[in-house]
């Protein structure tokens, strides 16, 4: 099998509230995977549940499986900071520290206790390569974060996540707070990741999922109404439910 995460039967409960029902998902490796539908479907739960940042969730409870290359995520032996960088996130709005370029990117690597200062410049500028901004920063590395547009911010933030080696890469939204030209610059990004990572997105925008994603999963109030190859989901929908949505007729 060709799956990164494959996720079984998911039940995930806010205290008493249902947000995810027997939700499926098979996330294959070093493809785009588009989770789209109506604000609070659960998208975000779901994608959440994939790294386990929902166990920082009080009065969260989970049933069912997520299988990353075939090992149980959930299992008591994981252990979840490894699995955090197995599986990066990258969030709606940019949220670099408030700290160098430099030390953005090295944040990862100096928590796991690598001080070796050759070490860190080769990850720094392989990553900062990897998101596309070492032409721009190399000369810049001690600049503030704070300092950069929003979509190199963003970029940054795929940076970080880079810089600590990750198999599969989350993103929630990573557009909606940036312009079309950025957003497009982002899109560009993802496409050429997926060579490298697997990644799966949560979007509202239906033309960025039809447009980079593989394989898309319409969801609808905590049930996987359809799941499938991203041409098939938004041309051919099987279910009448995903035919509303896609056709702009819903949410
Ligand atoms: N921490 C929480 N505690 C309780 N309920 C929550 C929590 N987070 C989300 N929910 C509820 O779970 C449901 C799914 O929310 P979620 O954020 O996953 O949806 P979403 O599809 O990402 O929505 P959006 O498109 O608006 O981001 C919603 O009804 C939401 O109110
Ligand atoms: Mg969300």
């Amino acid at each position: 099998m060709d799956c990164a995460i494959t996720v079984r039967d998911l039940d995930l409960y806010y205290g008493t509230f249902q947000a995810l029902k027997k939700v499926p998902l098979d996330v294959m490796r070093h493809r785009i995977t588009a989770l789209i539908g109506p604000s609070g479907c659960g998208k975000s739960t779901l994608l959440r549940t994939l790294n386990r940042m929902n166990d920082l969730v009080p009065g969260v409870r989970i049933q069912g499986q997520i299988l990353l290359e075939g090992r149980d995520i959930y299992a008591a032996d994981m252990d979840v900071c490894a699995l955090r960088k197995r599986v990066g996130m990258v969030f709606q709005r940019p949220n670099p520290f408030p700290l160098s370029i430099r030390d953005n990117v090295t944040f990862g690597l100096r928590v796991a206790g690598q001080t070796d200062r050759d070490v860190q410049d080769e990850v720094v500028e392989q990553s900062l390569k990897g998101a596309w901004l070492w032409d721009q920063l190399k000369d810049q590395l001690n600049r503030s974060a704070l300092e950069l547009p929003m979509d190199q911010q963003q970029r940054l933030c795929v940076a970080r996540v880079l810089a600590v080696e990750p198999e599969v890469i989350l993103m929630d939204e990573p557009c909606s707070a940036l312009d079309p030209i950025a957003t497009a610059r982002i899109e560009e990004l993802m496409l050429d990741l997926k060579t490298r990572y697997t990644i799966v997105i949560v979007t509202h925008n239906m033309q960025q999922a039809a447009r980079i994603s593989d394989y898309s999963g319409y969801m609808l109030l905590g049930d996987m109404v359809e799941f499938g190859a991203t041409s098939g989901v938004f041309t051919s929908p099987k279910d009448k439910r995903t035919q509303d949505y896609v056709s702009g007729r819903y949410g």
